[in-house]
Formats: C-alpha cells, sequence, structure tokens
C-alpha cells in the first residue's frame, strides 16, 4: 500500500526552540494554572506538555520536558535506549506520576486526574506495546473488547457478555486490519505480527482520543510493521486523533510523523518536521560519533527501499551505457 505524503500543519505553535511558542506554551500554563479555559487565543491547542520532570532517585529519567501541539498530530519521539521515551508515554497514561510539571490535553489536566477521572483518561488515552500485553489464552474477538473494558460495567465484563454491536464492530475493525478470520482463534496461537495487529484492533476498538505507542514495531517483520503503522497514520488522518509514537529507527519516524521529538538523556534535543530530520540532526539526538550511520538505526522496510532505489540507479546506468 502505497501511503500518502502526511498533511503538514501549517500552524508553527509547537516548536519548543520558537521563542513565541514558548511564550504561549507558559501562558497556558499560567491560564490553566488558575483553571481557566486554554482556549482563548483564537488558537486551539490540543496538547501542552509544561516542564515535566520525572526522577528516579537523583537521575532524571525525563528532564524538563516542553512542547506544545496544535492541532492532532502524528508525533514521532526517537532517541537512544535510555532516552526517557518510555518515561514520557507513561507519565501521559498516567501509569507513573511525573515529579513535576503539567500536562494538558484538550484544556484538561492529566497529571492531576484521580480515581475515576484517571481510570477514565487512561480509556481516552490507549497504549500499544511493543510486547502487545493481550490475553494470550482468550480469543482475538474478546481481547479486542476489553478495549470496552473501562467502559462497560463489571457485571457484564464479569459474565463476558458483551452487546451484538459491540462483537460486529470488533469484527469490523480486525476486518480493517487483515484478520477478521481469525477471531475465534486464541490469541496465542497467532504470529507476533498478528497479535500487535489485534493490540491495534485493541485500541481502535477503546475509540480514544490520543493513541500512544511504545515502539510498537520493534519486534516485527517488515511486512506487519508497515500494517501496524498504517492503521494509527489512517486514524489520525480520517478521525483526527494525535498518535504520539516512540519508535526505534529513523526512517519509520520519517515516514509516518508530521513531527519528531528527540530526547537525549531525559531532555528535548529536537523538534521539528521530518525534512528538518537530517542526518547531522540524528546523529546529535542518538549522541554518535562521526562515523554514524543511519543503517543501525533502519527498519528493514528502509533497507528493502534502499535496495530497490540501488537497482534503480542500476538499471538506470546500465541504460546510459546501452
Ligand atoms: N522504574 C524505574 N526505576 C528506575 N529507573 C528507571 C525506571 N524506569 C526507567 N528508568 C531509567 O530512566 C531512564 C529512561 O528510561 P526509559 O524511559 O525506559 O528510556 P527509553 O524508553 O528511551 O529507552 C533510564 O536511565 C532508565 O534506566
Ligand atoms: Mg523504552
Amino acid at each position: 500500500m502505497k501511503i500518502p505524503p502526511p498533511k503538514r500543519h501549517t500552524s508553527q505553535i509547537g516548536f519548543t526552540r520558537d521563542a513565541q511558542a514558548s511564550q504561549i506554551l507558559n501562558a497556558y500554563i499560567a491560564q490553566a494554572a488558575q483553571g481557566e479555559d486554554t482556549n482563548t487565543f483564537g488558537v486551539y491547542v490540543a496538547l501542552v506538555v509544561g516542564q515535566v520532570t520525572k526522577k528516579f532517585g537523583r537521575k532524571a529519567a525525563v528532564d524538563n520536558a516542553s512542547f506544545t501541539v496544535a492541532k492532532p498530530a502524528m508525533i514521532g519521539i526517537i532517541g537512544r535506549s535510555g532516552a526517557g521515551k518510555s518515561t514520557f508515554l507513561r507519565m501521559m497514561n498516567r501509569l507513573t506520576d511525573a515529579s513535576s510539571g503539567r500536562i494538558l490535553f484538550k484544556g484538561r489536566d492529566i497529571l492531576q486526574l484521580d480515581g475515576s477521572a484517571r481510570r477514565a483518561w487512561q480509556s481516552d488515552c490507549t497504549m500499544i506495546f511493543q510486547q502487545f500485553n493481550l490475553v494470550p489464552r482468550m480469543d482475538v474477538c474478546s481481547n479486542v473488547l476489553h478495549g470496552l473494558l473501562n467502559k462497560r460495567s463489571t457485571l457484564s465484563t464479569l459474565f463476558n457478555t458483551y452487546p451484538t454491536e459491540d462483537i460486529h464492530r470488533a469484527v469490523d475493525i480486525l476486518d480493517r486490519l487483515g484478520i477478521a478470520d481469525q477471531a475465534a482463534k486464541r490469541t496465542e496461537a497467532l504470529s507476533g505480527g498478528q497479535q500487535q495487529r489485534v493490540a491495534i484492533a485493541r485500541a481502535l476498538m477503546q475509540d480514544a482520543e490520543i493513541i500512544l505507542a511504545d515502539e510498537p514495531i520493534a519486534s516485527l517483520d517488515p511486512m506487519n510493521a508497515q500494517i501496524v503503522m498504517d492503521a494509527p497514520r489512517r486514524i489520525h488522518e480520517k478521525d483526527g486523533r494525535m498518535v504520539i509514537a516512540n519508535l526505534h529507527t529513523l526512517d519509520t519516524a520519517r515516514r509516518y510523523c508530521d513531527r519528531v521529538i528527540g530526547m537525549r538523556d531525559g531532555r528535548i534535543v529536537f523538534d521539528g518536521t521530518p525534512e528538518q530530520l537530517t542526518t547531522g540532526v540524528a546523529r546529535d539526538i542518538y549522541g554518535a560519533k562521526a562515523d554514524f550511520s543511519e543503517e543501525a538505526t533502519s527498519t528493514e522496510i528502509g533497507a528493502i527501499a534502499r535496495y530497490k532505489a540501488a537497482e534503480q540507479l542500476i538499471r538506470e546506468a546500465e541504460a546510459e551505457a546501452g
């Protein structure tokens, strides 16, 4: 499947290096701190991350991270292992508490949510993991229906009864991901790539406002990686949902994301478009030496693309040589 080039958002708000953006960020944080509506600048701001820090002991896993997102976008977070990517997503999803800072989603102060409000946020903000986090012995369809867990009564969950329309919707979603024929199978019988598609289906079933994905394709083959990345890209384009994905490869970030955030030692060291993410910038983000090779962070999809490009060059050279 050919992926159309992503639509770029024209608004420049959201670039931490932009002085005006940081001014707006501070104003939003001040407004939100006073419990005011944060939508008064005439610009709709979806997400404000303001000076968020997470410390483990004395070490800051995330160190004073700030950025704003004007409109729902598909955002990739890159950086070497230990840069703080997972910790950041875990704070957004409230799996772990921040040490300081604020996160506002559509004006909601999400780090302050407690009890049922926190659980409601967690169902509005779904998380996809590298290890799928499915119930292996349960059938595929029930795993997808589990996406509704936070929205259903304990009783119906206990007896595992779902309204027919929910089951139809689950199968529809599985169909879109090309695995409807697996719906009745035990999840553990599926391949890794198929299981990640089930995890995506569960996230879609949840109909969340924001999809977080923590290295969702790190253990997948190229074909499954593409299917798994295409799904949130489409959700973003069609339903205007925000997606934030930690990605272990540069080429995936460049290919699928409107915007890329680079983290190094807990800090945001890059925030820009895929075009601005040059090899030199990437080298800085990864803290690599001059012999840095993008191949090291490339998935096989990228390798195949380069292989095809090389083949094409050879063909052209051959044609020229007659
Ligand atoms: N639960 C924890 N306890 C102590 N240190 C942690 C914990 N989770 C993460 N860290 C540390 O925080 C830093 C960032 O980790 P992480 O967010 O997992 O990075 P990434 O996802 O970019 O690989 C690392 O130095 C890691 O060792
Ligand atoms: Mg991680």
